[in-house]
């Protein structure tokens, strides 16, 4: 094969060692850019005839055939997508190709280029986060009263409503989409103009670039540009606390649709079985979610651990900026994915619910409230359900297996209508602070949430 097309080399005797070459190419994962490389250099042939630097047909020559270059196959013996893009270029304009670099560094390039990719994955994600809210208000729906045990410790804590619980996750998808959302704007500055790190040295209107290329501005300083990727942080970060939201809510549902818990099912299109053990129904895109939040927050030390105390400005160890990414955008993408289809096809088993809340005192607390709200101390209302609590489990009684009458005996500051609050639906329905648990708070939250939904698209 003939020597492929450097876009430096006249300082140099010999050329790069065989080794040097194999270890430094990026083609084979930077070819991801190549869209995004073709529209900024034809941006900035425009930018270039705007300049004076090439003239009007000079620049429309370099836009078609940019336009005529195919993406790069997997044989390109090409360094990066931007040597392989200008080769391309030479093939197909001649001569003209070599000006288009002009004033123009690959170290600006790559991050206009990852930039450029970057904002269309967050808009992807997005896209996929708002469809995984939509399918938690879906489940919510018809759940706005259905009890289910809350935890505390993994320890059944207080009743709460499956609508609640769902609710939850949706404030931390919500604030998900916030760091999304907030990361693009950082993400959506235009760098070229910037050069290798001290700015062009040629006129060229980096405003009418940043509108050409849908920017919401430009960056505000060259070397910054080339020695910096927090941008790209930000994303990995928004990311990382997406799937650790993710493998929690993949966590719960595997102990929930467990035996143990016995209370959540998941369809069986989200479910596999055993090559040797028949009964079984694991749950493993749960368990995949989970496991590929590692890897994500991975892409994040990883970048993290990169940038640390590299001196300014460009380092070519920011070079393996862009795997870490790629990687994290395609996990994250998958894993909203599958959490959206488990979301939808889950069916909550109610009376398994009510049963697990209704068991194991979770409605202690409701008792101690009503104690105090009859005028005993909050310590000592405490202290004496607590005393019911073990004199129950002494005896293996349930909550509702106490009669308000051999309440009122056993301690005369109970009155027989608090065993009323034995049944977990009762406690709940003084949960009706904003923010809280008790049905109708929650069918106003579940409203408000879909109106919120509604209002990002
Ligand atoms: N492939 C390089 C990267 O991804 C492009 C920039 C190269 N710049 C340089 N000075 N070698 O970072």
């Amino acid at each position: 094969m003939e020597a492929p097309l450097k876009l430096w080399g006249g300082r140099f005797q010999e050329g790069p060692s065989e080794t040097f070459q194999r270890f430094s190419w990026s083609l084979h994962f930077d070819r991801r850019l190549f869209e995004a490389d073709i529209a900024g250099s034809k941006a900035w042939a425009r930018a270039l005839a705007r300049a004076g630097v090439l003239t009007r047909p000079e620049a429309e020559t370099i836009c078609a055939a940019l336009d005529r270059v195919p993406p790069p196959p997997p044989d390109a013996p090409d360094e990066d997508v931007h040597t392989y893009v200008i080769r391309m270029l030479g093939e197909l304009a001649g001569g003209l190709a070599s000006r288009l670099h002009t004033g123009r560094s690959r170290n600006e390039q790559v991050s206009l280029d990852t930039r450029l990719w970057l904002r269309g994955e967050i808009d992807r994600i997005a896209g996929l986060l708002r469809g995984l809210m939509g399918a938690l208000l879906g489940q919510a729906d018809a759940h706005v009263s259905t009890v289910i045990p809350g935890y505390t410790h993994l320890r059944r804590a207080q009743p709460v409503t499956w609508a609640h619980y769902l609710l939850a996750y949706f404030e931390m998808f919500w604030r998900d989409h916030e760091r999304l959302a907030q990361t693009r704007q950082r993400v959506n500055r235009m760098p070229l103009g910037s050069g290798a790190l001290a700015g062009a040295g040629f006129p060229i209107d980096r405003e009418a670039l940043a509108r050409e290329l849908g920017f919401d501005g430009i960056t505000a300083n060259s070397m910054d540009v080339s020695a910096d990727r927090d941008w790209a942080l930000d994303f990995l970060s928004a990311a990382s606390l997406l799937m650790m939201h993710l493998s929690r809510l993949a966590e719960d549902w595997i102990l929930y649709s467990s035996d143990e818990f016995g209370w959540l099912e998941l369809s069986d299109g989200v479910t596999s079985g055993s090559s040797l053990m028949p009964q079984k129904k694991n749950p493993d895109s749960l368990e995949l979610i989970r496991g590929k939040c590692g890897r994500v927050f991975g892409c994040f030390t990883s970048l993290f651990m990169t940038m640390k105390g590299l001196p300014l400005t460009y380092n070519r160890d920011m070079q393996e900026d862009k795997e870490p990414l790629f990687e994290a955008a395609d996990q994250t993408a998958a894993s909203l994915e599958m959490a959206r289809a488990v979301v939808e096809t889950a069916r909550l088993r109610p009376e398994a619910a009510r049963r697990a809340a209704a068991e194991g005192w979770l409605v202690a607390t409701d008792l101690a409230e009503a104690l105090a709200r009859s005028g005993v101390p909050f310590h000592d209302a405490h202290r004496l359900v607590g005393r019911l609590v073990l004199e129950s489990l002494r005896q293996g009684r349930q909550p509702q297996d106490w009669t308000g009458e051999e309440l009122h005996a056993f301690d005369p500051r109970f009155t027989p209508e608090m065993a009323r609050l034995l049944e977990p639906e009762e406690g709940l329905k003084t949960r009706a602070v904003p923010g809280g648990a008790a049905p109708q708070t929650v069918s106003a939250a579940l409203e408000e949430a879909r109106r919120r939904l509604e209002s990002l698209s």
